[in-house]
This record gives C-alpha cells, sequence and structure tokens, in this order.
C-alpha cells in the first residue's frame, strides 16, 4: 500500500515529506477551507503543494456540470505535471471524466460510496477512485466491508483500456479515521490509503516500542556506567 496525505497544510505536506513514505496528497474543498484557503490562492497553492511531493497531487472541481467539469479540469491538470483532477462520482462527473480520460488528464473520483459507483467510475475512466470508509462509520454502517466490496468487485477486471493513457487504475482508500483503517485497507490489497497527517502520526506509534526503546535506553546507561 502507497501512502497519500489528505491535507491542503502545507507544514503536514513538509513533515509527512521527510519521513521518506509519502506517495501523493489529495486534498478537497473542505480541506482547502480548512487551511483558510482563498478562491484567488488556489492555483497558486496546489503548485506549491506539487512541488513538495514526488507523487500525484488531487485537487477537486466544485464545478456541477459536464462542460463546467471538463474546463476546470484541464485547468487544474495544466497547474502541474503531477495534478490529479478529483471529481465527484455523479453522471456529470462520470461524462467529464471519460473526456478528461481520452485526453490524457489522469482522474481521481471522489466520494465514492459503493461498488455499482465504482464499477461505472473505471468504465468512464478514471485513474483513481476513492472509496470513503469513515464516512460510512459515522452514520453507524461498516465502511470497511463497504471498501472490501469495492476491492472486490474492481479487482475481477482489467480496467487499463479505459484509464488515461493506459495507466493501472488504482484505489484509494479514502475518509480513514483510524491507524486500523489503514491495516484493513492493506490485508484488502488497496493500492493506496489516503490519510490525514493526525493519523499518519498514530500509526507510527507502538506502546511496546516506546517501552523496548526506554528499556535498551537504560540499559545503555548501565554498559556507560560499568567502564
Ligand atoms: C478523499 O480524498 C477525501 O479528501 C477524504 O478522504 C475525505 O475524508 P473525510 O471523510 O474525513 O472528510
Amino acid at each position: 500500500v502507497k501512502f497519500f496525505l489528505d491535507t491542503a497544510d502545507l507544514h503536514e505536506i513538509e513533515e509527512a515529506a521527510s519521513w521518506g513514505a509519502l506517495a501523493g496528497v489529495t486534498t478537497n474543498p473542505s480541506l482547502y477551507a480548512k487551511i483558510g484557503g482563498k478562491v484567488s490562492n488556489f492555483t497558486e497553492h496546489i503548485k506549491r503543494i506539487c512541488s513538495l511531493v514526488d507523487g500525484p497531487v488531487s485537487a477537486e472541481t466544485v464545478a456541477m456540470t459536464r462542460d463546467e467539469i471538463i474546463a476546470d479540469g484541464r485547468k487544474l491538470a495544466a497547474i502541474a505535471p503531477n495534478v490529479v483532477v478529483k471529481i465527484p462520482t455523479m453522471v456529470e462527473g462520470l461524462a467529464a471524466t471519460r473526456v478528461l480520460a481520452d485526453e490524457g488528464i489522469r482522474v481521481n473520483m471522489t466520494l465514492c460510496f459503493s461498488a455499482p459507483q465504482a464499477l461505472l467510475a473505471a468504465r468512464a475512466g478514471a485513474r483513481y477512485i476513492s472509496p470513503f470508509v469513515g464516512r460510512f462509520d459515522d452514520i453507524s454502517e461498516d465502511g470497511l466491508s463497504q471498501l472490501q466490496d469495492v476491492v472486490s468487485a474492481l479487482e475481477n477486471y482489467d480496467f487499463t483500456s479505459s484509464t488515461a493513457r493506459g495507466e493501472r487504475l488504482e484505489v484509494i482508500a479514502a475518509s480513514i479515521r483510524s491507524a486500523h483503517h489503514v491495516t484493513q485497507a492493506a490485508l484488502m490489497g488497496c493500492d493506496i490509503a489516503t490519510v490525514p497527517f493526525a493519523v499518519l502520526k498514530k500509526m507510527v506509534q507502538h506502546p511496546l516500542t516506546d517501552r523496548g526503546l526506554q528499556a535498551f535506553l537504560n540499559d545503555w546507561k548501565k554498559v556507560e556506567a560499568s567502564e
């Protein structure tokens, strides 16, 4: 599994990139609002993220009709070579995805909550599909079993003739709330997990690591004292 950071925060991206395991970034309008982003600065901000990350950076459209989504998608894709256009899973989004994919523009279909949505997104040419996990859990449903349905349905088929540039379709486990979600996504064979910075920090931690490290440091002091 590869790790993307689910954020628009430049400090988080810089810090996570320095840990050596960051393969990309996903943003969305809510994440941009959270950092106090301005419409006038959006293009510059995405450009900056693209320069910090050696990997795909998803930038989301808020257009609602296929023609507007296509126009927006072309603009977003022109910001940097590693921009992926993030488009909601809806009829207009599917239609726009087909056109953009045929132009060689990579699309991440977002707000995907079911296997039928994912199968349609794949046939429409999405390069990435983002099934959401946590938002199911938020309404007391099982997000992980929904994710499993998506992964199992997609792995029955080869979508490379559909995607932009004939690249392999990849599933991004999204709306991740915990390290447990990441483990389960990896066990299912998800290609990517996009995680908030808070979850990434928790993934590094284990109480037995802390306890073991403390014991090693204490014992080393004994070794030094015995000189
Ligand atoms: C997907 O790429 C979205 O940005 C994100 O994972 C949504 O997560 P949330 O449900 O925590 O808002």
